[in-house]
């Protein structure tokens, strides 16, 4: 028997499904976090948050506490569920197309465990016409399936999710109205949109904000090239300009988000997207050109370089897909001494941030953590500022 009241969500220990099992749980509904990883099971059923994500760590103690959520490896447990919600990954592989396989193949071992009358609703970011593809998988054991995509900022996503407007798409019917009653359980707004749609509109969104970011990143680039500042170039852009009132910060445009879905697009799109792919050369890009700039004025070889920051944006402890990290990686490469720390993401190789500054030369800030922004840096430092953190003052 289904209940109307039991959600499973698979890839529930993630980034995606734990964030939304805690909130449906939070609105009465029985939750399962279905995931392969042992360690975060175990870390939720204790009643520990798996990572850094707003409010989760009391609501989670809360809703353990009531029986409202658990974390399992089991699969078979979507049995006991009317709603299956999925937020595995859908990672490109490394030329950057989308490694759709694991996926997929998610769907034949689900497919056992399904009956008619349950609910299935893709949550993670996909590969445009995936959703098809998976409903002649599961469609003789279940036809119920809906896309309804995940849009929420990483660690946000207990503040924000009631916030934003949901998009709910599907296969049938019953698919659209069932996802519909439930996510109106935790937003105010639902749009209803073709499953081609909702699929577009989530990979544009976040190709938008990929290409954004690399306006100012090559703005940047400009100004470094010509020894001038871009953050009173900006400043000036903006003051009393409102055509420009919406101008990003230049800085390290990473993380396990924005490039994947430009380059889902981009392979969508037979690979003629190229405004997505010169935003990836500038975005990617970044450190290589910090390097080239500094090698231009000093020897390396001689200096200790303290990269200030590992995680992929601030007051995360994320490093998934880090242009800190690819920048560390670099200069290791070429030999260099490097120092580096972190406020949330912990490693034993990692200092104090006030020890970095004291024992590096050049101090790279890699990642805008609030913490960095009343840092005193000595005038015998170099500083590369990219965020502007600390130069904007
Ligand atoms: N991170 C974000 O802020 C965000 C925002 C919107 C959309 N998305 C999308 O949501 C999806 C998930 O992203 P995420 O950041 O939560 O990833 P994540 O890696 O944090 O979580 C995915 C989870 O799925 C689990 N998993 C993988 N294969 C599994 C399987 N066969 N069975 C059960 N569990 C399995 C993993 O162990 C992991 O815990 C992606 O498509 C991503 O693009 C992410």
């Amino acid at each position: 028997m289904n209940n109307k009241r039991n959600i499973s969500i698979i890839g529930g220990t993630g980034h995606v499904g734990f964030a939304l099992g805690l909130i449906f749980s939070s609105k009465g509904f029985n939750v399962s976090l279905i995931d392969i990883n042992q360690e975060n099971i175990k870390k939720v059923n204790s009643g520990k948050a798996p990572f850094l994500e707003e409010n989760s760590q009391t609501l989670l103690k809360r809703m353990i506490r009531e029986k409202k959520i658990y974390a399992t490896n089991e699969l078979k447990d979507v049995r006991k569920s009317k709603y299956i919600v999925i937020c595995i990954g859908t990672p490109v592989d490394k030329n950057l197309n989308p490694k759709l396989k694991n996926f997929i193949n998610f769907f034949y071992l689900l497919k056992k465990f399904l009956r008619k009358d349950q609910i299935v609703i893709i949550r993670s970011s996909i590969y445009p016409g995936i959703c098809d593809k998976i409903y002649e998988i599961i469609k003789s054991s279940c036809s119920n399936l809906s896309y309804c995509p995940e849009r929420i900022v990483q660690s946000k996503a207990i503040l924000e999710l009631p916030k934003l407007p949901q998009l709910v798409s599907g296969k049938s019917r019953i698919a659209i109205n069932e996802s519909r009653n439930l996510f109106k359980k935790v937003c105010k707004k639902i749009i209803i949109t073709e499953v081609i749609e909702a699929e577009l509109v989530k990979l544009f969104s976040n190709a938008y904000r990929y290409i954004n970011f690399s306006i100012s990143n090559q703005f940047y680039m400009i100004c470094q090239n010509l020894d001038l500042n871009f953050f009173k170039i900006r400043n000036i852009m903006k003051d009393g300009y409102m055509r420009n009132a919406n101008i990003p910060l230049s800085g390290f445009t990473a993380g396990p988000c924005l490039l994947k879905d430009t380059m889902q697009l981009s392979s969508f799109y037979n690979h003629n997207f190229l405004l997505g792919h010169s935003a990836m050369n500038i975005n990617e890009g970044i450190p290589k050109f910090i390097i080239k700039k500094l090698e231009k004025k000093f020897n390396l070889k001689k200096k200790v370089i303290g990269v200030l920051g590992l995680t992929f944006k601030s007051e995360t402890d994320d490093i998934r897909d880090s242009l800190a990290i690819k920048l560390l990686k670099l200069l290791k490469s070429k030999k260099i001494k490097t120092l580096q720390s972190d406020e949330y993401f912990k490693t034993e190789k990692n200092i104090k941030k006030k020890d970095l500054v004291r024992k590096s030369d050049i101090i790279i800030l890699a990642t805008p953590h609030k913490a960095y922004k009343k840092l005193k840096i000595g005038k015998n430092k170099i500083l590369v500022d990219i965020w502007g953190l600390i130069e904007k003052k």
